[in-house]
């Protein structure tokens, strides 16, 4: 991805509150609390006009440069709903829980992991210091039942995580899309989690959005791959922020690994909250499509059409999440950046161009010109057909300019009495602010060439 022009330095920029986010999103049509007229559910959002072309963009970018761009790796996209074996098979309803304790005092609730260490061992509330209560364990999978006749209906989940689709499909994309060993398989879906204590807006929710790559490739090759991804996937998140140095790695500890696995690493963003979990890069081995042959009674293994050779694959994992993508770059682009007029501070969001939900803004200088308007709505509807859009002709220009800065349009379009002599147009800038003269006619391309992948 190219980045925009004339951006300044943002490192020394501070690390915005969850609070200013939850405000904005809700203000400018971002995120909504989900069936908020009843009091809400907690855990559980909708996404407004400006949040789902930022969703869309988001997941497109991801599908691009793993799906499109890469000719060992096809996509599919799985049923939530899956025979209820699946999660017998992948651990989930034996292992899939959080353990948690109540503070008998102040009746708050915490998850056990989540307790400083201190806490725990002193049973200890680490809010008011009351004692806490005896652990209780929950499963957090998320019941749901098929059929119509009580007594009949089939028990099953909402899928604990998207992965697995990949895995019940795996055998049907080798036999239907000519891939070979090694090769990815990528999904992008909703996941439903019975969260105990979800929180930090869209951080921890109980509906919620992965995407995974999984990577089929044979044992001799996995720490090639497994160290490949991992790093492809860092670069990928360093080229979506502005603040390079709240991305790290951080590797799992031997307590949080599972018995499978060899190595994991989390890619971690550092917000207010300090640093938390963006991407995991899971080691697999050849639990999954091991798991999924015993169960079933289908053999996942793959041979070799060279040498004839029989295994189970083993797989990489990379396993992210479209929400918290969504969060942290909210989180990373957001800024209040004071006027040097000494005005109010102009609030700008400094996502990438590729990525903000409207891509430009048509703005006619002044309303009282008939002429303006029309040549302002005629450039809007030509542009509409590329690219999002809008078109604006209620306040002044610098009111204009600042409500598009605080959703990250990148550029802003005016049309002036200039435009009626000579059929050019200015192109402003989001954040250097800076102006450029463009003709009409060479507009989509001037613009196409600053907003799309490439
Ligand atoms: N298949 C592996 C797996 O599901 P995970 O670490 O549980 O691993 C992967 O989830 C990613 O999904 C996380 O890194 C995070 O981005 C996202 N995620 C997990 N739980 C979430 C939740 N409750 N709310 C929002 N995103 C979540």
């Amino acid at each position: 991805m190219t980045q925009t022009e004339n951006r300044p330095s943002v490192s020394d920029t501070p690390l915005v509150p969850i609070e200013t986010i939850v405000s904005l999103c809700k203000r400018r049509g971002f995120v909504y609390p989900n069936s908020e007229i009843y009091g809400g559910v907690a855990g559980i959002y909708d996404f407004g006009p400006l949040g789902v072309e930022l969703r869309n963009n988001i997941r497109r970018y991801w599908w691009w440069s793993m799906v499109q761009t890469n000719d060992n790796i096809v996509g599919i996209e799985g049923a939530i709903i899956t025979n209820r074996k699946v999660w017998e098979a992948s651990g989930h309803v034996e292992n899939f829980v959080d353990r948690l304790v109540d503070c008998k005092n102040c009746k708050r609730r915490f998850r056990l992991d989540h307790l400083p260490a201190e806490n725990v061992e002193q049973n200890k509330c680490p809010v008011c210091g009351g004692e806490l209560t005896e652990p209780r364990t929950f499963n957090l999978l998320m019941e749901t039942y098929l059929g119509v006749v009580e007594g009949e209906r089939m028990q099953t989940y909402l899928r604990g995580e998207a992965c697995q689709n990949i895995y019940l499909d795996y055998d049907n994309v080798l036999k239907s899309s000519r891939m070979q060993v090694p090769f990815g398989i990528c999904q992008i879906g909703k996941a439903f989690r019975n969260e105990v204590t979800p929180g930090n807006f869209l951080f921890r929710q109980r509906e919620f959005e992965q995407w995974d790559l999984q990577f089929f490739v044979h044992s001799s090759e996995m720490q090639q791959w497994f160290d490949y991804w991992k790093e492809r996937r860092f670069e990928w998140y360093q080229g979506i922020i502005n603040h390079k140095d709240r991305l790290r790695f951080r590797a799992h500890g031997s307590d949080e690994l599972a018995h499978y696995a060899k190595q994991a690493f989390d890619i971690e963003y550092r917000t207010v909250l300090g640093w938390q979990e963006w991407e995991g890069i899971h080691w697999r081995q050849d639990w999954d499509l091991s798991r999924h042959s015993q169960y079933s009674g289908h053999d996942l293994s793959y041979t070799n059409p060279v040498t004839g050779e029989k295994f189970i694959p083993w797989i990489v994992e990379t396993s992210g999440g479209v929400d918290r993508t969504f969060l942290f770059l909210l989180l990373d682009a957001y800024e209040e950046e004071p006027d040097p007029a000494g005005k109010e501070p102009r609030t700008v969001l400094r996502l990438h161009p590729m990525l903000a939900p409207v891509k430009v803004a048509v703005l006619p200088l002044q309303k009282n010109k008939e002429e303006l308007l029309n040549t302002a709505k005629n450039i809007h509807k030509r542009l509409q057909r590329l690219m999002v859009s809008q078109y604006d002709d209620v306040a002044n220009i610098g009111r204009r300019y600042r409500r598009q800065d605080e959703i990250g349009t990148p550029y802003c379009v005016t049309v002036d009495f200039q435009t009626l002599d000579d059929q050019t147009v200015t192109v402003r800038e989001r954040d250097g602010m800076t102006q450029v003269r463009v003709a009409i006619n060479e507009l989509p391309a001037y613009l196409l060439e600053r907003v799309t992948w490439k």
